[in-house]
C-alpha cells in the first residue's frame, strides 16, 4: 500500500495524539507530535529567561535549540527530546500549557519548527497531529482529519490526565486553560487553528477509542 501523509488538527485535548499514535501504529507509520516541538521551545525559552516578545532574543535561542524525536524502546513511543535531554515528561507540566500558545504564536517559532515538521515528512509514511498541520505544514497531505469534541468533554479528559500526575490541579484552573489556548490558537495572526476546506471532521464526543480508530482507519485505507 501507498505510503501517504496524514494530519489530525483540532482543539486542545480533542484527544488527537491519542488518535494518532493509534493509528501510526496500525500503519506502521511514524506518529510525530508538533506540539512537543512547541512545548520543548517554550520550557527552553522559560529555563533561558527568554523574552519571546523581543525577535532577536528569539533568533538567536532559536540557533541553540535542537529538536529530535527518538522512539523509547520499552514502551514503543516515540519522545521528545531538547538539546540531548529526554523531556517528554516535563513539557506536559501546566506551566508550559499556560506558555506555550503564546510562543507558539510567534512568527520565527513557527518558522522554524515548521521547517523541521516538513523535513520529516519528506518521505510521507506519517501521521503528525497538530493545529496547522493540514493548512500550512502539509496542504497536500492526502488524508487531512479535524477533531473536535464537545468542551466539558475535553475538560475533564484533561483534567483526569492531569490530575494522576499532580493531584493539586483544579477542574477550574484545567477549563481556563483550554479555553485561554484555543482562543490564542485559533485568533494568532501567523498559521491560525482553523478546519482546512478539505479535511474531514471527526467529532468524538461520543465515540470510544476504538470507534474513532475504526473510522480513521477505513478513511486512511481509502486513501492509500
Ligand atoms: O497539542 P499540544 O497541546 O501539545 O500543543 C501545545 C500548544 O502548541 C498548543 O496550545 C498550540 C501549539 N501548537 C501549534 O500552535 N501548532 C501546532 N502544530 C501544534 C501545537
Amino acid at each position: 500500500m501507498e505510503k501517504i501523509i496524514i494530519t489530525i488538527d483540532g482543539w486542545s485535548s480533542c484527544g488527537k495524539s491519542t488518535l494518532a499514535k493509534q493509528l501510526a501504529k496500525e500503519l506502521h507509520f511514524v506518529y510525530i507530535d508538533s506540539g512537543a516541538m512547541y512545548r520543548a521551545i517554550t520550557l527552553y525559552f522559560l529555563r533561558h529567561h527568554v523574552d519571546w516578545e523581543d525577535v532577536n532574543a528569539v533568533d538567536a535561542a532559536l540557533k541553540d535549540i535542537k529538536l529530535e524525536f527518538a522512539t523509547n524502546h520499552k514502551n514503543g513511543q516515540t519522545e521528545m527530546w531538547l538539546n540531548g535531554e529526554n523531556v517528554e515528561y516535563v513539557i506536559r507540566d501546566l506551566v508550559i500549557a499556560e506558555k506555550v500558545s503564546e510562543v507558539a504564536a510567534v512568527k520565527d517559532v513557527r518558522t522554524f519548527a515548521v521547517a523541521r515538521q516538513q523535513e520529516m515528512g519528506k518521505h510521507k509514511g506519517i501521521v503528525m497531529d497538530g493545529r496547522d498541520i493540514g493548512t500550512t505544514v502539509f496542504p497536500n497531505a492526502e488524508l487531512k482529519i479535524f477533531m473536535t469534541a464537545d468542551e466539558d468533554v475535553r475538560v475533564r479528559r484533561r483534567f483526569k490526565e492531569l490530575y494522576e500526575k499532580n493531584p493539586n490541579v483544579t477542574l477550574e484552573e484545567v477549563k481556563a486553560n483550554l479555553a485561554h489556548r484555543d482562543y490564542i490558537d485559533s485568533h494568532r495572526e501567523v498559521s491560525p487553528l482553523r478546519q482546512a476546506e478539505d479535511a474531514i471532521v471527526l467529532d468524538n464526543s461520543h465515540l470510544t477509542m476504538k470507534e474513532q480508530l475504526e473510522i480513521a482507519k477505513k478513511w486512511a485505507r481509502e486513501r492509500m
